[in-house]
């Protein structure tokens, strides 16, 4: 009776421990799109059998333990049927289980890569995400919009280090090495935002180095891409005040002066969830805190902080958070 109230209080605090990560951090195992269902699939497969394979041989070694000594000259074969059986065969049959899963699945990959219609440009920078549309005619930063249940091609590179591009809940994680393009199709089943993040120490601020993927129903998505057309107003002072001081030495803002491509372009970035690749929330007072002196925030980032007036800051954080 003691044992089995041991046990379940053992199994609650599994399930507890289990749902607290699960809901800190993004799972695999809460797949949302057809890759990672795959990978879930294939990991619940492999759980499985390793129980199998554990559970025997405890049986078999609680067995050897209990049995008794027979006695010296005596023939036995059932020693020789188990080290053949259970070295050779039940291996055997495992791997190649997996083996003809994991084939089956990367042949599924290269069709679903095949019959994507949409491409996106993934690079990785120190440490932040650029994203480029309609090769490069629509860029953004930190947030992949795409639409709910259509195969994305994402080709992902690196402008400096290795990085790898993880977004668990969708698809595999995929290295981005330099001098290369590593391809991967990536489609969402359900509308919703998804966390992504860098599965490769890059360097100091490697662990705030995240993005989102935004799946929207296809409608949404083709408004969100129009609106990244929109051009704001030549006599916006808050764009006076943008390009009067060194931020368009960096950063881009589509159809204005600003063409720096040191830093995210901020074409939309007012309808960003996070400053600094998820490094804070987007709100008014944290823009303000980061143009100040992004160091104190995200320290080892590429932008210095900036020498504006009270007055200019206002301008610069209004013109930015109605970015949209
Ligand atoms: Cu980029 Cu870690």
């Amino acid at each position: 009776m003691v044992g089995r109230r041991r046990r379940l209080g053992l199994i609650v605090a599994l399930a507890a421990l289990l749902s607290a990560c699960s809901e800190s951090s993004p799972s695999t195992l809460d797949p949302h799109g057809p890759g990672a269902a795959r990978i879930s699939f294939l990991w619940w497969v492999m759980f499985g059998l390793s129980i199998l394979v554990i559970g025997t041989v405890v049986g078999l070694t609680a067995f050897g333990i209990r049995r008794k000594v027979r006695p010296e000259g005596s023939d036995d074969a059932s020693g020789i049927r188990l080290i053949v059986g259970g070295g050779f065969v039940v291996p055997a049959i495992v791997l190649t289980v997996l083996f003809v899963m994991m084939v089956r699945d990367l042949g599924t990959e290269a069709s679903e890569l095949k019959s994507a219609q949409l491409t996106v440009d993934v690079i990785a920078h120190q440490w932040w995400w650029e994203v480029r549309y309609d090769d490069g005619d629509i860029v953004t930063a930190n947030e992949i919009h795409i639409p709910v249940g259509r195969q994305v091609k994402m080709n992902l590179s690196t402008d400096d280090v290795i990085h790898s591009y993880w977004v668990p809940q969708l698809q595999a994680k995929v290295d981005m090495i330099p001098g290369r393009v590593n391809e991967l199709a990536l489609q969402a089943d359900d509308a919703g935002v998804y966390r992504g993040i860098c599965g490769e120490f890059c360097g100091l601020q490697h662990a705030k180095m995240q993005f989102l993927v935004v799946a929207e129903e296809p409608a949404d998505f083709d408004a969100w891409l129009q609106r990244q057309t929109t051009i704001p107003p030549a006599d916006d002072p808050g764009l006076k005040a943008f390009l009067g001081s060194t931020c368009g030495g960096c950063h881009a803002v589509a159809g204005t002066e600003a063409t720096g491509t040191l830093g995210p372009d901020l074409t939309d970035f007012g309808s960003r969830r996070s400053i600094g690749a998820g490094a804070v929330e987007n709100n008014a007072t944290n823009l303000a805190a980061w143009i100040l002196d992004a160091q104190e925030i995200k320290p080892g980032s590429k932008m210095p902080p900036q020498p504006v007036s009270a007055s200019e800051l206002r301008a610069i954080v209004g013109f930015l958070e109605g970015l949209k």
